[in-house]
């Protein structure tokens, strides 16, 4: 059983394959938190709290003259507002009276078997022979009457744990919720910890981050209106000489795409304190008597393996647990070419044939038709929100195109970016109230778009019926989501003036609601996500799309960074790399090794290449289809870390029984007859015999793990490497 309640110390333990996570119905029915780590089995946890006098805390009424218990020094599972506790609140609510207080006590707790769901927001599912159970623990406050409902479900083999918050207004007065998070864990020993982030700005994206705690609140998160290019919703709390190998690592993955807040406070006491949730900028939630807000889900996941370790719990268990399409473990994606930097708006049905043609020729699979085929779309000052086929442009209409390419013997995919709508558009001219906008005010433009109301339901039913329509006119294998711009005015023309502090995270149910219909409507078609790159690559969209663009920035040798930050929690599975005109002096192979390290595409004009690169092509299109099941489903390995000054970038595959394994290098520096170097492979039986490249040796999986590879160095800058190792006994 992952969840055990012991009458007699009243703790609660949610019990993993190698961790323990446990709380108590402590002191006065407050529930502290005790423990998150390594397995302790049922040993009641509350002997670490030593109580003190701490002055200038403050102690619950009901302690009397007891002036040891402050709610300030105490850890708790969910930390409450105006009850003496003075650090980062779990919750700000506005009550019936005014008052803003909140006073939860525990009064009851449930265990079942299986995973909770939440109904208006995401969450991960168990998949076949998951042992899952899941834990709700109801806080009450006897005075306004506001209930939390914290959840929590255990995936004992995955070594995961998800959290998730219900608020559920059982007064007979509205309240409203300033702050509602989905995640809260003190730690007692704070001091020792490390916060990695994955900040980043659009081009380049989650570029890892390591910070030491100080004593303040370190705050992570993201008003963007989306989870954003310049913030990630996953942080990792580490010892602070954690490696990629070694050391206790926490990770924090919220399931959410809008604005979001992650807060590490190092407290007086070198107490830590971590909460998750959604941003409280601009929320003001109304909940009406009898009204149920949820909050959204955190996945968590604790190893005492370094970041390796950790990546490895998130990769496993977001290919199983996250994402329903058939995509993401059984059937194998195509390889793909995408219009996008190949013509940007400029084309026509001819052109898009021609570049399918040539692609046919460089092992191509599928065509992707990027922005520019709706509405009036010659620029990207118009035309969004039109979504039906520009007649200049495809002039044998969607259906003939579709046949044209599908005739090839190649898939067709299509580009929406469904959110938006450009003034200069038929839709925008028939509806303006539908776009955000303040009353009065200009509105703040981005790319020249505004973005819809998406909280309203007629732009919900909209954009399902336009969407719907296109994708069943014509054998569409393929769709590119994509938003692209930051959300501001946030407005909606359907709420009334007290209630617009709903809109930011109104949107993003309407978002899902949209997605979702559209999504199961078409559970055949291959979805992929998209951000201007990867600005709203989150544990949330992974839910709908099996993978996402990484990057606007093709660049290989920028990839390689962007490639290894997004490694840290999102599987290689999920991450959209092509090969482009990007990186001018890189070899070609090099980016079809970068380009390995997802989804392989490619990004360019396939016209332009002469025969013969269309043959290297072919090879890297074959090359790919060959490792696809070491890639997609195998364990990956970060070797070296690109943003430390080094002469090379390394990073391996590395098949679940061993037999074999795909270690690619790229040379980013070449000194001057500089020493030799070597990389080291990991995730090797140690014993095992490997053969490299079909080659006539055969190395021990020790050999290459401890001493390693030679990289010849006598080849030119931005050369690259792919050793394939085959374990023959
Ligand atoms: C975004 C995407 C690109 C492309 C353009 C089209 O920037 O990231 O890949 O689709 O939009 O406008």
């Amino acid at each position: 059983m992952g969840i055990i309640y012991n009458e007699t110390s009243k703790t609660i333990t949610l019990q993993t394959k190698h961790s323990s996570y446990q709380m108590k119905i402590g002191n006065l029915d407050y529930l502290l938190h005790l423990y998150y780590g390594p397995s302790i089995w049922d040993t009641d946890m509350s002997y670490q709290i030593m109580q003190y006098d701490r002055g200038f805390s403050g102690n619950p009424y009901e302690s009397r003259n007891e002036r040891t218990f402050s709610l300030d020094a105490q850890p708790q599972e969910f930390s409450t507002q105006q009850q003496g506790d003075f650090r980062t609140a779990s919750i700000e609510v506005v009550n019936g009276d005014g008052s803003y207080s909140y006073h939860g006590k525990a009064v009851s707790h449930k265990i079942s078997k299986g995973k909770y769901q939440l109904d208006t927001l995401p969450c991960v599912f168990a998949a076949k022979n998951d042992t899952v159970d899941t834990l709700e623990v109801t806080l009450s406050d006897e005075i306004s009457h506001v209930q939390v409902v914290l959840l929590y479900s255990v995936f004992e083999e995955a070594d995961v744990i998800t959290r998730a918050v219900k608020v559920v207004n059982s007064g007979d007065t509205s309240i409203h919720l300033k702050k509602i998070m989905s995640v809260c864990l003190d730690f007692f020993n704070g001091a020792d910890f490390d916060l990695v982030s994955l900040p980043g700005r659009y081009g380049q994206e989650r570029q890892a981050e390591r910070q030491h705690m100080t004593h303040h609140i370190h705050t992570i998160g993201s008003v963007r209106g989306s989870s954003s290019h310049q913030q990630n919703p996953f942080v990792i709390l580490c010892d602070r000489n954690a490696t990629e190998d070694y050391g206790k690592c926490y990770g924090f993955s919220l399931m959410y795409s809008g604005n979001f807040l992650a807060e590490a406070e190092l407290d007086q006491y070198d107490q830590l304190r971590l909460v998750m949730g959604i941003h409280p900028k601009q929320f003001v939630y109304e909940l009406k008597p009898q009204e149920v807000f949820e909050g959204p889900e955190v996945v968590m996941a604790f190893t005492e393996h370094g970041f390796t370790g950790l990546s490895h719990l998130y990769h496993d268990f977001y290919r199983t647990n996250l994402c329903q399409s058939k995509f993401v473990q059984d059937v194998q994606r195509p390889v793909l070419i995408n219009s996008w930097e190949a013509a940007f708006m400029d084309f026509d049905d001819v052109k898009l044939v021609e570049i399918a043609k040539a692609a046919k020729n460089m092992g191509v699979d599928l065509l992707v038709m990027d922005d520019g085929w709706f509405g009036k779309r010659d620029d990207d000052n118009s035309g969004l929100g039109d979504w039906y086929v520009n007649q200049n442009k495809i002039k044998c209409g969607l259906h003939k195109l579709v046949e044209q390419i599908n005739d090839l013997g190649m898939k067709f995919g299509i580009w929406f970016e469904p959110e938006m709508v450009s003034e200069d558009s038929d839709l925008y001219r028939a509806h303006p109230d539908w776009a955000m906008q303040i009353p009065g005010r200009h509105a703040v433009r981005s790319r020249n778009q505004m973005a819809l109301d998406m909280s309203r339901r007629d732009v919900q039913d909209y954009l399902i019926q336009q969407v719907n329509a296109i994708l069943d006119d014509a054998n569409i294998f393929y769709v590119k989501w994509d938003i692209n711009r930051s959300l501001a005015d946030i407005w909606s023309n359907e709420l009334p003036p007290e209630r617009q502090g709903e809109v930011y995270h109104r949107y993003i149910l309407g978002l899902y609601r949209v997605m979702d219909n559209i999504i199961k409507t078409h559970p055949d078609i291959l979805f992929e996500g998209c951000s201007g790159g990867g600005g709203r690559y989150d544990a949330a969209m992974l839910h709908y799309y099996p993978q996402y663009w990484v990057s606007d920035n093709n660049h290989p040798i920028d990839r390689l960074k962007l490639h290894y930050g997004t490694s840290f929690v999102y599987p290689v599975c999920t991450m959209g790399a092509h090969i482009s005109d990007s990186g001018k002096f890189v070899p070609i192979k090099t980016k079809a090794v970068v380009a390995m390290c997802g989804t392989f595409g490619y990004e360019l004009d396939a016209t332009h290449l002469t025969k013969e690169e269309q043959a290297i092509c072919k090879e890297q299109s074959d090359l790919f289809r060959k490792y696809y099941p070491l890639i997609i489903k195998g364990d990956y390995y970060r070797l070296t870390n690109p943003f430390k000054a080094g002469n090379m970038t390394a990073w391996q595959h590395v098949s679940k029984d061993q037999s074999e394994s795909l270690l690619s290098v790229v040379v980013t520096n070449l000194t001057c007859n500089g020493p030799q170097e070597y990389v080291q492979a990991k995730g090797l039986v140690p014993d095992g015999m490997y053969r490299i490249n079909d080659g006539k040796e055969l190395y021990s999986g020790s050999a290459l793990m401890n001493a390693g590879l030679p990289i010849n160095r006598e080849v030119d800058e931005y050369s690259s490497f792919q050793f394939y190792l085959k374990r023959e006994r």
